[in-house]
């Protein structure tokens, strides 16, 4: 929290970041169930789930994700003075992510309730809450402070408020004259639906567009997905596709090129696309080939989605081996381009 600087873990002296997101601080509360339950929920009586899990979720998973690979990563956000906004951040220290997260005395902490039936599908019911007050300017100073880094992450959540466009495209500007690359992730096709000249603005100063199959079809407005991806590339953006248990495509320099994805149990797809964008990122600023990453992120997301929460990552010694794996098997050289 920036009233309380002691929190901070210290970087290692002379490094930067792998990763900066600017998002959304939201707790998450998890109700797994059958499907059956949630369709006919009852408002006159009492209705029972199966499981549960009160989790830190939203922007911070994507930090969470890189620190758990052993990254440097950093969150700028907005959460309430309240005790789910201290052990969001308490919990983002513990973890080594330098947070940079502002405290709102008048608005809650944002609250996603995910509904997860049996077949790990979920939908989120939220209220943003103080998350809309973060200003561009507090987003400005928690960048200044956090320092270079490889990658500024924004989200398409954040656009769920429309003060926010102003936000993100003045940090996408100081990203690019901090020479970080400017990654984003529209969040959800309706909301890409809802505002489509809002996304297509920030898609345009973006260097690496990570969206689901849906969000870029609706990003895409009547297009294919595969020349829009195309088109994007030949921009000199990196683009990447995911496609649920399909795994992802990934898009650059014109060429497209299909990652399968890997086998799961899928318990909980809650966080999914925030670990599958924390392993690539961690794997590109690591300099892994983006095949090599694309195939690892995939690795990551799908090992994630066996169990419930958005944080459930696997440990350390199952993450070195399939990284050994994966880069053993590929001898693809290329490596994400630089901003001068
Ligand atoms: N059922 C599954 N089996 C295996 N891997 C999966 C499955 N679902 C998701 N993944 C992995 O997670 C990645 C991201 O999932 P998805 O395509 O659903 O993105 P998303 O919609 O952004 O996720 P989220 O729901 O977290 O926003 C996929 O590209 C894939 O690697
Ligand atoms: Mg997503």
């Amino acid at each position: 929290m920036t009233n309380s600087p002691q929190h901070r873990t210290p970087l290692k002296s002379g490094a930067g970041l792998d990763c900066t997101t600017v998002g959304d601080v939201m707790m998450d509360v998890i109700l797994r169930s059958r499907r059956s339950i949630f369709d006919s929920l009852n408002f006159e009586g009492t209705n029972y789930f199966r499981e549960f899990r009160i989790t830190p979720g939203g922007s911070g998973n994507l930090s969470a994700a890189v620190a758990c690979l052993g990254g440097e990563a950093g969150l700028v956000g907005r959460a309430g003075k309240d005790p789910f906004g201290k052990a969001y951040d308490d919990d983002l220290v513990s973890l080594g992510v330098r947070s940079e997260i502002s405290l709102d005395p008048k608005q809650p902490t944002g609250l996603a309730v995910c509904l997860v039936d049996g077949r790990g599908r979920r939908t989120m019911f939220v209220s943003r809450g103080a998350n809309d007050n973060l200003t561009a300017q507090e987003v400005l100073e928690g960048l200044r402070r956090l320092g270079p880094s490889r990658f500024t992450c924004l989200s398409g959540y954040s656009l769920a408020f429309p003060g926010h466009k102003k936000t993100l495209l003045r940090a996408a500007t100081n990203a690019q004259d901090h020479g970080s690359l400017v990654v984003f992730d529209p969040g959800a096709a309706n909301l890409v639906r809802a505002q489509s000249t809002v996304f297509a603005s920030i898609v345009n100063e973006c260097d690496l567009l990570c969206a689901n199959i849906e969000e870029t079809r609706a990003l895409a407005r009547g297009s294919q997905v595969l020349p829009y991806s195309r088109m994007l590339s030949r921009k000199g953006k990196l683009v990447l596709v995911k496609m649920g248990s399909q795994g992802c495509l990934l898009v650059e320099e014109g060429v497209a090129k299909k990652v399968p994805g890997v086998r799961a149990r899928a318990v909980d797809t809650t966080g999914a696309g925030d670990a599958f964008l924390g392993a690539l990122l961690y794997c590109l600023s690591r300099g892994y080939s983006t095949s090599i990453s694309a195939s690892f992120a995939n690795w990551f997301a799908s090992r994630l989605i066996e169990d419930l929460g958005p944080r459930s990552f696997p440990a350390r010694p199952e993450i070195n081996s399939s990284l050994a794996m994966f880069s053993g098997k590929s001898n693809s050289v290329y490596s994400l381009r630089t901003r001068t």
